[in-house]
């Protein structure tokens, strides 16, 4: 006897799966959904979820997936009857009296996983059999041999309403279960479960661990209303959170370095023959966050390579946007452009490897494609549609979670946005001015336009935002270009983008671009004549009593070029270093104070342990400085 499944419905509706997991796993609410760290693996960033309406948790990690009963029986070692038990007491549930018999029965019970295997090799007989010819020809016709075929494990399922249905419960596998796998069409208007896929070649889709969890069925005609038939939603799949192909292409991948995301089921075969088996494709759905995740397990920078379709470019658009916010160092996509109404698998047949190749090399970065996307709009001939392009490049950008990315990002748009206005193309300073003092000549005069297209920078500032007091280092950067200012026009965009935190220092640099930007010849005396005028001369010296001790020989007008270039560059790599850990000292603390656990322990020691290797730096500084400073 088996439990009636009302029963188990009745357990489910009575015990969240977040509530049974949140005893063992600290789950913290993501969306609809719960996250947490693996219990099944050891792991820093949490891929474990839990989703009460679905009444399932999945674990990318490991790749383990099932409700609660499934959830005790792999974390406490119960058998099934047990973790009936276990949890029915605790749903406050009563339960039939269960004979020794029948628990043994229960303990061998058939699981989905072995309806959806069964379900596989019936497919494949199939194909093999006698009413398989008409497959076996389009697969022939596809170019798809029959190694290919055993390796993808693809099948045939009969045209017959009841063909696989039969097979299977003959096997001992129950209605309710082939319903629950997805494999019927059934239902309370369905009198006679039938079976879901007809007359459709049959492409397996295994999870993590190569097993088949759900299937792809493609019809063979042209005038089939849906070309592909794929499973539903069940407790083993969810077609989101998964790409076809990964268990194999995930060990290809690792050794190519790479790995190649594709729409569809036939375009992963084709390349994998072609010598590409790093080849994966979402499942009929646009690429989630969580598949853009797997991805990312496999390769620093997946290539896309998408239909050369309309499709396919809003395909590669909508990966775009999806990518954004979980752009970080290093970790990017790109994209690569099929010829004009391609797919990858036209292309694998008709051009082969190299061809691949050639479309993989010239695999585009992303700030490409965003670049593409909106200035593929229209022309860009007037102010106001430049204007409106940059309006929505910074809504782009704003999207970028990671700062010292989006800093990035954010200077190489500046620039392109640069190259497209008449009067500011090329440099909007001039480059020039050199290494040393001696030979600067002072920039060309620049024209008015150089002086507008420094103000968006300015305004980004925390200028008006108001500010607190400057680190020493902060003031040492000022005053080193208040005393040396032939060093601005150099390092006129690094000054402008750089956060500064002190009031005094925002305002002065404020100054330094407004007289970089305006042409006239600087010397140190010119400079203390516009502080004069600014009214900043006071703010300007108690800036320099904020400088170290250590870093007053910078201050000193004759002080080495070449020692005050090198002190200053590496001044503002640490100043970027320091403030970029600051703010991610505040998210670890955040995240710290939110949930109490290892891992953001872990992050906020990693975090303070970089900061005061950043300090550290500093003070080798210090002691160098005062070496050879020749005092103020
Ligand atoms: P495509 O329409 O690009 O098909 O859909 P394809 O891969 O080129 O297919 P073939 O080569 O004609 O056989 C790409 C993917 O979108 C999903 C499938 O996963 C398919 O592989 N899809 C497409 C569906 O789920 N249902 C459909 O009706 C069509
Ligand atoms: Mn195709």
């Amino acid at each position: 006897m088996r439990y009636p499944p009302q029963i188990l419905e009745e357990i489910r509706a009575r015990l969240p799966v977040s509530a049974v997991v949140g005893k063992r796993v600290r789950l913290k609410k993501a969306g609809r959904e719960w996250k947490g760290l693996s219990p099944f693996n050891a792991e820093k960033t949490p891929s474990f979820y839990v989703n009460d309406q679905k009444q399932f948790y999945h674990c990318f990690s490991s790749g383990k997936h099932g409700d609660i009963f499934t959830f005790v029986m792999e974390t406490e070692g119960l058998s099934f009857p047990e973790a009936v038990e276990r949890l029915a007491a605790e749903a406050g549930v009563p339960l039939p009296k269960l004979t020794p018999e029948d628990r043994e029965e229960e303990v061998k019970r058939k699981t989905l996983y072995d309806a959806m295997e069964l379900a596989a090799q019936f497919f494949e007989a199939s194909l093999q059999g006698r009413f398989g010819m008409k497959a076996r020809d389009y697969l022939a016709g596809r170019q798809l041999s029959p190694d290919t075929q055993k390796r993808f494990r693809i099948g045939y399922a009969p045209p017959e309403r009841f063909a696989l249905r039969d097979h299977l419960a003959e096997k001992g596998i129950s209605i309710e279960m082939m319903a629950e796998a997805g494999l019927l069409i059934s239902g309370e208007d369905v009198k006679v479960p039938y079976d879901r896929f007809r007359d459709r070649v049959m492409f397996p889709i295994c999870d993590v661990r190569g097993r088949v969890i759900a299937f792809g069925g493609r019809a063979m005609a042209a005038d089939v209303p849906a070309k592909y038939l794929n499973s539903p939603d069940t407790p083993l799949f969810n077609k989101g959170r998964l790409l076809y192909n990964y268990h194999h292409a995930r060990q290809h991948a690792h050794e190519k370095g790479t790995v190649i995301a594709v729409e569809g089921y036939v375009d992963v075969i084709s390349l994998s023959v072609a010598g590409f088996a790093n080849a994966v494709a979402p499942l009929g759905t646009a690429l989630t966050e969580d598949q853009l995740a797997l991805l990312w397990r496999l390769s620093e920078e997946p290539i896309l390579c998408f239909d050369g379709d309309k499709a396919g470019q809003r395909a590669a658009y909508r990966a775009l946007e999806t990518a954004l916010p979980n752009l970080s160092a290093g970790k990017s996509l790109r994209f690569a452009i099929l010829p004009e109404g391609q797919d990858p698998d036209d292309l694998a047949r008709s051009g082969g490897r190299t061809a691949i190749e050639r479309v993989l090399a010239s695999a585009k970065p992303l700030v490409d494609i965003l670049w593409a996307r909106e200035t593929e709009a229209g022309p860009l001939d007037t102010p106001e549609r430049r204007a409106a392009l940059e309006r929505r490049l910074r809504e782009s950008l704003a999207l970028i979670r990671d700062e010292t990315l989006k800093r990035y990002y954010r200077e190489e748009v500046e620039s392109r946005l640069a190259g497209l206005s008449p009067d500011t193309r090329g440099n909007r300073f001039n480059r020039q001015g050199g290494g040393g003092r001696r030979d600067f000549r002072g920039p060309a005069p620049t024209t008015p336009s150089a002086r507008l297209s420094v103000s968006p920078l300015l305004a980004r500032s925390p200028l008006f935002t108001g500010g607190t007091a400057e680190s020493p280092r902060e003031a040492m950067i000022l005053c080193a270009f208040l005393i040396h200012p032939e060093l601005i026009q150099k390092h006129a965009e690094t000054l402008a983008d750089l956060e500064l935190e002190g009031r005094g220092a925002q305002m002065m640099r404020s100054l330094l671009l407004d007289s970089a930007a305006s042409g006239e010849p600087t010397d140190q005396t010119v400079m203390q004549a516009r502080l004069e005028r600014a009214g900043l001369t006071q703010a300007a010296e108690k800036l320099t009593a904020t400088v170290r001790p250590g870093d007053h020989w910078m201050l000193d007008p004759h002080a080495d070029p070449l020692r005050l270039e090198d002190a200053l560059r590496q001044a503002i790599t640490l100043h970027r270093r320091a403030r970029t850990l600051h703010s991610e000292l505040r998210a670890a603390e955040r995240a710290l104070a939110e949930e109490d656990n290892e891992a953001n322990l872990a992050w906020l020691r990693e975090v303070q342990n970089q900061l005061s290797s950043v300090d550290g730096a500093e003070a080798d500084m210090d002691k160098n400085g005062s070496g050879g400073g020749a005092g103020f």
